[in-house]
């Protein structure tokens, strides 16, 4: 059987580094940091963990986070602010030296949750 995206990644460690690297750089973008102002980032970062686990395929994690459409339609997100979180997550992918077809898979896979996190 094909190795799940989730394997190739390098399982639940890797998934623990990237996100903890990404809401780092996140928070110091001026133009995202403020929609984060008010949130419980240890929570958002353990969510987030499980909602990238199980996007990447992982059989044993179970998102049990809020729904997405709920917690992003009153942030007011523009697809420039989610370009920006995209290209935040493609340079960490590159400092982790992630083979770059499992980078374009992963860009990909998270773009399309797009629809429901822009609602402007
Ligand atoms: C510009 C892009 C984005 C911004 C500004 C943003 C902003 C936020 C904020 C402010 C929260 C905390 C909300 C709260 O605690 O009430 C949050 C939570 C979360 N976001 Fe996003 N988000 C973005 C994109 C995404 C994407 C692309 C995904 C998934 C593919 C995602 C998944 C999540 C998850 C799983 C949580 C945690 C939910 C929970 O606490 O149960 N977000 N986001």
């Amino acid at each position: 059987m094909d190795q799940s995206m989730f394997e190739l990644f390098g399982g639940d460690g890797q998934i623990s580094d990237l996100i903890d690297q990404f809401y780092y750089k996140v928070l110091f973008d001026q133009s995202l940091r403020g929609m984060f102002l008010k949130a419980d980032m240890t929570r958002v970062r353990l969510q987030q963990k499980t909602f990238f686990a199980q996007m990447f395929g992982c059989v044993h994690t179970k998102y049990t986070g809020k729904d997405l459409v709920e917690v992003h339609k009153n942030l007011s997100i523009t697809d420039q602010q989610f370009d920006r979180f995209l290209h935040h997550l493609k340079c960490i992918l590159a400092d982790m030296n992630k083979p770059q077809e499992l980078i374009d898979q992963i860009l990909k896979k998270v773009d399309s949750h797009r629809h429901v996190i822009v609602f402007k």
